[in-house]
């Protein structure tokens, strides 16, 4: 029996990830917008990870990404004008440069001035645009440039098989921690209570399952298998492509779900990935392109109509579960059905140590290992 006293998360030495529930991972790219909400001229603003942006496109299309505070009296610089060069505070006036946040005008200043206004910068961060999103790398919470020695890696790019392709989005907030939004994600175990359908699966269809995973740098893969013989919608893949499916499912930190589909010359690969906003709200986005059968909109209906359902489901579970987590923050994982959101905690745990110590991380999973559990 567990009481409230059990310990955090029970079975063996507890994996009490260090830092705070729900930290942060800084040093990473995050999508902070998609690519067609940013017009020439306009400013937007997001939040990730706690920090205010005001995003843009300069006069030649090329994307920026500004803390959006001002550093003379922290005004949301988001409330200001735009150019096409540099965004001027609404404020005082102040400009700063989009791509470097350096102040490059102080209408107070009188011509006799010592101030160096050159010397004043707001925080930027380095932005890329990928497959629909806008990208952008943290760092650090203030925009400081990332230090010399940090490498900063292209933004992750969604895997495609070859060059002709459709392409769609979807999203949601989940009113959540990151790390409840990401266990979510990677949990084998409430497909059958949340996502019963008559063509997925129900309670009854409910039967042991073995799945090989491997590391990977930075994550897990549960190894490429044939897919789940429970689901319909692998059983119609199986039909129109007439050759076998095999799915690859990868984790990788900070928050990145892949999976792919693969049947003779069909592909379906996706990416899901879950960004804090604040420490209690996260964006879920939804990235999937394929080739299957372009000219007939199975896909396209999968993804389009029975997509937003299965994420609508996981929302409102999410919204349901935060009532009890006001109250309870401590959380069991229980066994292999609950082996992957272990890791997840063991992966953060070690990439935060790898971040204070400077030495390289320890990856938590040593080997291909064979996971059980029912659903
Ligand atoms: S607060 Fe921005 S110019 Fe003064
Ligand atoms: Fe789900």
């Amino acid at each position: 029996m567990y009481y409230d006293n059990r310990p955090l998360m029970n079975e063996g030495t507890p994996a009490q990830p260090s830092g705070s529930p729900g930290e942060f991972l800084w040093g990473f790219w995050y999508p902070a917008l998609r690519s067609n909400q940013l017009r020439g001229g306009q400013l937007n603003s997001a939040a990730r990870l706690e920090v205010p942006l005001v995003l843009g496109r300069d006069a030649g299309g090329r994307p920026f990404a500004l803390r959006d505070i001002c550093p003379h009296r922290a005004f949301p610089l988001s409330f200001g004008r735009f150019d096409g060069t540099s965004v001027e505070c609404a404020y005082h006036g102040w400009q700063f440069d989009a791509h470097t946040g350096q102040c490059t005008h102080v209408p107070s200043l009188t011509a006799d001035s010592k101030l160096k206004c050159e010397r004043i910068y707001a925080g930027s961060f380095p932005c890329q645009e990928r497959d629909g999103y806008l990208w952008v790398f943290l760092a650090n919470p203030e925009g400081r440039p990332p230090a010399a020695s940090q490498a900063i890696p292209p933004a992750p790019e969604l895997p495609t098989f070859s060059p002709g392709y459709k392409i769609a989005h979807l999203g949601a907030n989940l009113p959540c921690s990151v790390d409840h939004g990401i266990i979510g994600l990677m949990d084998p175990a409430h497909g059958p209570f949340v996502h019963q359908a008559w063509w997925w699966r129900s309670r009854r269809s409910i039967r042991d399952k073995a799945k090989q995973f491997e590391p990977i740098p930075g994550g897990f893969r549960m190894s490429p298998h044939a897919p789940s013989a429970n689901s319909a919608p692998y059983k119609i893949l199986k039909l129109i492509t007439g050759e076998p499916a095999s799915t690859t499912i990868d984790f990788v930190l900070p928050n990145q779900r892949f999976e792919q589909i693969r049947a003779g010359k069909y592909w379906l690969s996706s990416r899901t990935t879950v960004t804090p906003i604040r420490r209690d709200l996260c964006r879920l986005d939804f990235v999937a392109a394929w080739n299957i059968l372009p000219w007939f909109p199975i896909v396209s209906f999968i993804i389009h109509v029975l997509g937003p359902r299965f994420i609508r489901q996981d929302t409102e579970v999410i919204k349901k579960q935060s009532l009890g987590l006001q109250h309870e923050e401590r959380m069991m994982l229980v066994d292999d059905a609950d082996r992957q959101a272990r890791w997840y905690f063991e992966l953060k745990a070690a990439y935060l140590e790898s971040q204070r110590t400077g030495q390289p991380m320890r990856h938590p999973v040593t080997g291909p290992i064979t996971l059980r559990w029912r659903s």
